[in-house]
């Protein structure tokens, strides 16, 4: 089975001042996604923004809101932020210990369940969960800050998810999240990744579109 690539720059490296020009720069490059990280102080230890700026922006933009919850207790949230809009709800194994339960509340809300992995969590976490979910986000750095390097380990467990997935006949999609650039960006595809979150390596750059194109090209090779 081959899902259809999509990609998803992280809002977390634009500029906070003025989400809705970032937010039409990102449309206008031509991403189907755009990732927005939420961190509470405290599962992470930097803290970005909540469901309110996520209100705004969804009047600015009809991306699909990819909305990643670094944040203990996530399902006290889900409420939230369907009412803000998002499309997409990733909350991670390590952030509360009622994950299932969680992942329901977020489908029974109308969004798109998603559960994640920090690099130092087994393949093993999610087992329980593959059947319940549209999403696997499979963290490529530690959580918390943009900027961070690659960690190449974890495309054994993007491997081993999409190998599960074959085998159940499922058919979630597989994000990576965390240093991915033109040059990881396909070790991630091989391996079974079909949506990319890139920050920094979109960001950094003046002209976006141009950064983007070359994520999709860095596929091709
Ligand atoms: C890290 C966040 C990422 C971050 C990725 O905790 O989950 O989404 O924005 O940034 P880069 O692409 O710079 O590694
Ligand atoms: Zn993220």
């Amino acid at each position: 089975m081959t899902l259809s690539h999509k990609m998803a720059p992280s809002i977390l490296a634009a500029d906070y001042a003025d989400f809705a020009s970032e937010l039409q720069r990102i449309e206008a490059a031509g991403a189907e996604y755009v990732h927005i990280d939420i961190m509470d102080g405290q599962f992470v230890p930097n803290i970005s923004f909540g469901a309110g700026v996520v209100a705004s922006m969804r009047r600015h933009s009809k991306l699909v809101f990819d909305c990643h919850l670094m944040v203990v207790d996530p399902e006290r949230y889900v409420t939230a932020f369907a009412q803000a809009g998002a499309d997409i709800m990733t909350v991670h194994t390590e952030a509360t210990s009622h994950i299932h339960g969680a992942l329901q509340k977020i489908k029974a809300a109308g969004m798109r369940a998603g559960v994640v992995i920090n690099p130092g969590t087994p393949v093993t976490a999610l087992e329980p969960l593959l059947g319940l979910v549209d999403q696997v986000l499979i963290m490529t750095v530690n959580p918390g800050f943009g900027g961070q390097a690659f960690i190449p380990e974890c495309l054994a467990k993007v491997k081993a998810v999409a190998r599960l997935r074959k085998q159940h006949g499922l058919d979630f999609d597989i994000e990576v999240d965390g240093g991915v650039d033109q040059h990881t960006i396909k070790a991630c595809a091989d391996a079974g990744a079909n949506v990319f979150v890139a920050g920094s390596y979109l960001f950094k750059a003046q002209d976006l579109t141009a950064q983007l194109q070359t994520l999709r090209k860095a596929l091709d090779d």
